[in-house]
């Protein structure tokens, strides 16, 4: 068993298989039809080590998506869809999704764009798969029923934690690219390990990734950072030569400069770090990727200056401006969950800044403001960010943080900004002063936000609605109703 693994084979797992009502279905149509089927692919992996899975893939040697109407009627399950191009039929059977395909000699892609395939044995479906240990399959037939059919040795390497291709890699890789990335992402969440010589095929063949649309990269990129412990997926991206294909500036982060024995951390241990920080308290997608590019800037803004010693004075901004190429280049949502990392990576230096003793009031309330809903997750970024080696250094941070979360729950509760609702509206100054839609009235907003984030006036509506009057008669306008007469 690989050292990292996190699951343990039993072959008892399948047993029983056979009489469980969507399978028994399976095995009595193929036995009318008489034609050999199968249950393969990932939920055989998963069920062999104990994971659920709710994604059911059968292989016939035959028509498959006439042979899943014939038992969806049997089920009494459906509708049926059918995706003719890739010869597939798909339908719910309770909460699992089960998938029929006929049994192919070509490779096994929903993305392949030659969907017209010859069609073959199991034995040549098996060994167009991915790996080894998603090529398993379970015998629906009769004399074989609930019996693995493992032609590859892919319960061996289930057991050892090994992803292996059926076939020499160079084939299995160049058939679909994108299972570089799989074996990356598959190794990250069992906690397996890479066969030498299919990494070895990985190094050589990562170039060809660029023939793969960026929404299935992603995709893959994605389920890499939502695993538990992300890090190590990072470090056989680097090392396979994969991640310089879809984001190399994360690699620009490696290295510990230094000048006049003065040095700096290296920023992609410590990113990764922060990043394994943050999936400890959040399995949010979009906070983890503000933890993969916190410091993306670091490298652009880095400078040695004497006396002071390393700098990277505004990466915070430039690494907010550098979210959204990098989100339209991967083709990554570029609405709200894109602006939310960009904001935390834009304020993760804020929290942090606030520790010292003289801290204002003023200073919280802006970053209540400026945060908003997202203060928590910045807090949790901010929390991850700490990750000195110096043990001084980093339990002076940590209390630092903690005086910043008090600080953050006394002012909130005091002045309610998290949300900040201006107590003014447009309206209202509109109908004080008699004026039409214009630059005044945002002016006049900005005075009122100003001042209650400042503490100069509280934040509620009387004490704006003066200020409001105040503010106006300063920029030249006269009011037309002094008296409040509410909302
Ligand atoms: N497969 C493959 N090559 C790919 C994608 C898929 O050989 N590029 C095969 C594998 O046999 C895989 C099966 O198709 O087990 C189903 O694919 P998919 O649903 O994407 O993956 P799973 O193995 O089921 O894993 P997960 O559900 O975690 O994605």
């Amino acid at each position: 068993m690989a050292s990292g693994q996190k699951y343990t084979v039993d072959p008892a797992r399948l047993e029983g298989v056979a009489s469980e009502p969507l399978f028994a279905a399976v095995a009595a149509e193929a036995a009318k039809q008489n034609i050999p089927a199968f249950a393969i692919g990932g939920y055989v992996r998963d069920r062999l080590i104990g994971r659920p899975c709710k994604d059911i893939d059968f292989v016939v040697e035959g028509d498959g998506i006439a042979f899943a109407q014939a038992v969806a009627e049997r089920l009494g399950s459906g509708p049926v869809h059918v995706f003719k191009n890739f010869g597939t039929a798909m339908f719910m059977h309770g909460d699992e999704q089960v998938e029929f395909v006929g049994a192919r000699k070509e490779s096994y892609s929903r993305n392949s764009r030659k969907p017209e395939v010859e069609p073959g044995t199991i034995k040549d479906d098996q060994e167009r798969r991915d790996f080894t240990i998603n090529a398993l399959a379970i015998s629906m037939n009769q004399g074989s029923l609930g019996a693995l059919v493992d032609p590859f040795g892919g319960i061996l390497d289930l057991d050892r934690g090994l992803l292996r291709t059926p076939l020499d890699p160079d084939i299995t890789f160049s058939d679909d690219p994108l299972r570089m990335l799989r074996a990356v992402r598959f190794a990250t969440q069992l906690g397996f390990t890479i066969d030498p010589a299919t990494f070895e095929a990985i190094q050589r063949n990562a170039k060809r990734l660029e023939i793969i649309s960026a929404e299935r990269i992603h995709g893959e990129f994605n389920k890499i950072i939502l695993t538990p412990k992300p890090s190590s997926g990072f470090i056989l991206l680097r090392d396979s030569g994969l991640m310089a294909e879809f984001l190399p500036e994360f690699l620009e982060l490696a290295g510990a400069e230094e000048m006049f024995g003065i040095g700096h951390k290296d920023n992609f241990y410590h990113t990764l770090q922060v990043l394994d920080n943050v999936c400890e308290k959040s399995d949010d997608l979009w906070l983890r990727w503000a933890a993969v590019l916190h410091d993306i800037a670091k490298p652009a803004t880095k400078r040695f200056v004497p006396g002071t010693g390393w700098t990277f004075y505004g990466h915070e901004d430039k690494g907010a401006r550098m979210v959204p190429k990098i989100f339209r280049r991967l083709k990554l949502p570029l609405d709200d969950q894109m602006k939310l990392v960009q904001k935390l990576v834009a304020l993760h230096l804020r929290p942090i800044a606030l520790t010292k003793e003289e801290v204002t009031d003023s200073a919280i309330r802006r970053l209540l403001f400026d945060a908003g809903d997202d203060i928590d997750a910045l807090m949790i970024l901010c929390r991850a960010d700490i990750t000195s080696k110096n043990e001084k250094k980093k339990d002076r941070y940590l209390r630092n943080y903690e005086v910043v979360m008090q600080k953050l729950k006394d002012v909130e509760e005091k002045d309610r900004v998290r949300n900040f609702q201006p107590p003014i509206t447009g309206e209202d100054i509109m109908r004080a002063f008699n004026i039409p839609p214009c630059k005044l009235i945002g002016d006049i907003k900005t005075v009122i936000k100003d001042a209650i984030l400042d503490g100069v006036i509280h934040n509620e509506r009387s004490e704006a609605w003066q200020l409001m009057l105040a503010t106006g008669r300063k920029l030249g306008v006269d009011p037309v109703v002094l008296e409040d007469k509410g909302q």
